[in-house]
């Protein structure tokens, strides 16, 4: 493994332009659990019943038994030293884009600076009869809450059945093209259309770089460097490893 992560710190160091796309799985140690591995949120929740821009339409109250669960995590969830991690490459320069399909702000409060969130983000609720937006920690205790005109608020998250913020579709999709390194992390490469990036990247010439507790889809497919293991290990042995090949080291 050390071989790999120092293949790793270099593919990064020498990159000209570096991205990351994340996952559930970078959140895990942060207490947030991911959705498809043993115990996940869809293990627990169909997602058909719970996941669907149709099954919230027609039953919001039943989806809010799922989101209460998630909400409750989320307020307590805090960056972990993956996010911290990326948040450090960023700063020194050596990742221009995190491309996450997390909806927890993780990255951001873990001091990134340019995230783009592909599912949305659950900071923020909105109605979808009058439009109006609310921050969830304006909102009380009430579940579901409700907007000043009586109806039941949606997290500003995409469910299955909604489009990718368009502007997030975009320059995802720039970025992958572009690239000459991207770094994966936690992602099992289930959902469409996230999962295109990799292989966006691939086709552009990138080096791919996959963190994961074990191997995916992606793995034996686009994945050109493949680190197993827990994201927060990972990311700091990486991030401690591209140190050391800076100059001023
Ligand atoms: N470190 C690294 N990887 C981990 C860790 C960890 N500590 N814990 C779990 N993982 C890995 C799992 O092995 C799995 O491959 O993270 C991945 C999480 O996969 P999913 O649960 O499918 O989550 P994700 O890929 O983010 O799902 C994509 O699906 O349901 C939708 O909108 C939802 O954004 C989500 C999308």
């Amino acid at each position: 493994m050390k071989n790999a992560i120092k293949k790793a710190a270099q593919a990064i160091f020498y990159s000209t332009k570096t991205i990351a796309l994340t996952g559930a799985g970078i959140s895990v140690e942060s207490g947030i659990p991911d959705f498809r591995s043993p115990g996940g949120l869809w293990e627990r929740y169909n997602p058909i019943e719970y996941g669907t821009i149709g099954a919230f339409q027609t039953n919001p109250e039943k989806v809010w038994q799922m989101l209460q669960e998630v909400s409750y995590l989320l307020a307590r969830a805090r960056p972990n030293p993956a996010h911290t991690g990326l948040g450090k490459l960023q700063e020194l320069g050596l990742l221009q884009a995190i491309i996450t399909q997390n909806v927890d702000n993780l990255h951001r409060e873990g001091g990134a600076t340019s995230v783009i969130e592909y599912h949305g983000n659950a900071k923020t609720l909105s109605c979808l009869w009058c439009e109006q937006r609310y921050n969830s920690d304006e909102l009380g205790a009430q579940i579901p809450p409700r907007c000043s005109c009586g109806k039941i608020l949606k997290p500003d998250v995409v469910f299955f059945g909604e489009p990718i913020p368009i502007r997030a579709l975009q320059e995802s999709y720039e970025l992958a093209s572009s690239c000459r390194a991207l770094l994966i992390v936690g992602t099992s490469g289930e959902v469409t259309p996230a999962n295109t990036i990799p292989e966006t990247a691939k086709r552009a010439g990138a080096t791919i770089i996959e963190v994961n507790v074990e191997p995916t889809i992606l793995t034996g497919y686009v994945t050109d460097i493949f680190l197993q293991g827990k994201a927060s290990e990972l990311i700091t042995e990486l991030v401690s490893e591209v140190e050391t090949i800076m100059p001023n080291n």
